[in-house]
């Protein structure tokens, strides 16, 4: 069983109150017995409870706030590998932690890329360096994101841009060591702000060039020790709406491309919406990668329980992602203006300011990536039948999207509020535009039964 691989063994995870953390923490903590499990949280063990309390109704939540195995460890990542823990604590982790799991990072993808250096670059660099001297590591797990090359689409002519499970490289490193300049390039970042490979590629965020560069570096620290084959970079494309784990329709609480668009398409008083394209139909050959939570969850868990290493892909893929078209199917019962809204196509840039708000910000709308899954589906030949069927290793795409998107009316209605009130417009207005969902503790009445 793949899930034996975690009895008896000793975790530290970062990030694990957040939505990929929490949804993996129950996956691990109901499908196998691990001897430990510490979290690290800004707030330690009260902050960890409030935050599985407002992500899950009670009776999931409870799973991971009343465990015995879980220890919350009350710190914070920064530019020193400390994280405000005792020393006894980084001591006692660094002689027992068995696997790192590093999901702990900002989400803020518009923030400059000096921000992201303190917020995401030099907490991963410095935790990093730490993990590679635990004397029983077997893996350092680090939570990228798919997008760290959307540069790609820049880079390339096709319209459905192929993403391969490795580092691309933005200078002239070669293929075989394509991380090796990352720590001179790192110094320059912490010097100017900015660096020349990124002035010079059009990467839609400052967040995906961050991500891109950490890659790098976690991927350079590791060589130097020999130790590549410890470090498992995990690239979630767009987190939706999970499939089954912990129950279905368990979600993130922060906007997403999916739900902030929804939202703002909602309050669009008008009848079209300019979006930028070169995909001369766009309407069939945009696509989004939206992956379901617990599929990212199963996939790192499984990953790790098999020894790979290197980058993998957590996402929809080509088998499971949407076609704009089929998103704006499902938007089309949440808007509840009498008329109805389209997109109207432009080949202007990603950054024209002629387009609508929501494509400027997320850019990455009216674009197409093939992201691959080679490495996993290379897994599923290794495991059995058997233990494949109650594994989420992919998008369940049996049901049309408008199931997901139901999932996230709750979400869409909060972001509809949160932009109403940006751009003051009367925030009890959006209870006329925008249909509501039950909250996430409202949910007390799905799949009671899928604690047991
Ligand atoms: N969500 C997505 O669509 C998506 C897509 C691709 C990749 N990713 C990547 O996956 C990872 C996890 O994403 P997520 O969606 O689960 O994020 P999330 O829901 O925003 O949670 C992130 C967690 O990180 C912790 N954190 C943030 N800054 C911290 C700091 N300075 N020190 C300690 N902990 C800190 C927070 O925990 P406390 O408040 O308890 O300290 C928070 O719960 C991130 O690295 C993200 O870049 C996410």
């Amino acid at each position: 069983m793949v899930w034996d691989y975690y009895n008896g063994k000793i975790l530290f995870i970062t990030g694990g109150t957040g939505v990929i953390g929490t949804a993996l923490l129950y996956r691990l903590l109901t499908q196998s017995a691990p001897k430990r499990v510490y979290v690290l949280s800004r707030g330690g063990y009260s902050n960890a409870k409030a935050k599985w309390s407002s992500l899950m109704p009670a009776h999931f939540a409870k799973v991971l706030y009343d465990s015995k195995c879980i220890k919350v460890m009350d710190g914070e990542l920064g530019d020193t590998a400390t994280m405000n823990l005792s020393d006894v604590d980084l001591q006692m982790l660094k002689r027992t932690v068995h696997i790192i799991i590093h999901a702990g990072a900002t989400m803020e993808v518009t923030n400059s890329l000096r921000e992201l250096s303190y917020k995401i670059i030099a907490p991963t660099l410095c935790l990093t360096q730490y993990a590679l001297k635990f004397a029983n590591l077997e893996r350092f797990v680090f939570l990228s994101t798919a997008y760290a090359n959307a540069h790609l689409w820049k880079t390339s002519k096709s319209t459905d841009v192929p993403v391969k499970e490795r580092v691309y490289p933005l200078g002239d490193e070669s293929e075989d060591r394509p991380y090796r300049t990352a720590p001179e390039i790192w110094k320059n970042v912490q010097k100017t702000g900015s660096s020349d490979e990124y002035d010079t590629h059009d990467f839609p965020w400052p967040y995906a060039y961050a991500l891109h560069l950490s890659e790098r570096l976690v991927l350079e620290k590791a060589a130097q020790k020999n130790l590549l084959n410890k470090i498992l970079i995990i690239r979630p494309s767009v987190i939706g709406p999970a499939d089954h784990s912990p129950y279905p329709g368990f979600t993130t609480s922060h906007p997403t491309p999916s739900t902030a668009c929804a939202a703002a398409y909602a309050l669009h008083p008008g009848r079209k919406i300019m979006l930028s394209s070169r995909c001369p139909n766009p309407d069939q050959e945009v696509t989004i990668d939206e992956v379901p939570v617990d599929v990212v969850a199963d996939r790192l868990l499984v990953h790790v329980a098999l020894g790979s290493s290197g980058c993998v892909h957590a996402v929809s893929g080509e088998k499971g992602r949407l076609r704009i078209e089929d998103w704006w199917h499902a938007f089309k019962s949440e808007r509840r203006l009498p008329w109805s809204v389209k997109p109207v196509w432009t080949s202007e840039d990603w950054h024209s300011a002629n387009l609508h708000h929501m494509a400027r910000d997320f850019k990455i709308i009216g674009t197409s990536f093939a992201f691959s899954d080679e490495k996993t589906d290379a897994l599923v030949k290794k495991i059995s039948a058997e233990d494949c069927e109650k594994l989420i290793l992919y998008a369940d795409r049996s049901k049309p999207y408008h199931h997901s998107m139901v999932h996230q009316r709750h979400h869409i209605h909060n972001a509809a509020r949160s932009l109403a009130k940006k751009t003051r417009w009367p925030v009890c207005s959006v209870r006329f535009l925008c249909r509501k969902g039950p909250s996430p503790l409202q949910m007390n009445h799905v799949n009671e039964k899928a604690v047991k």
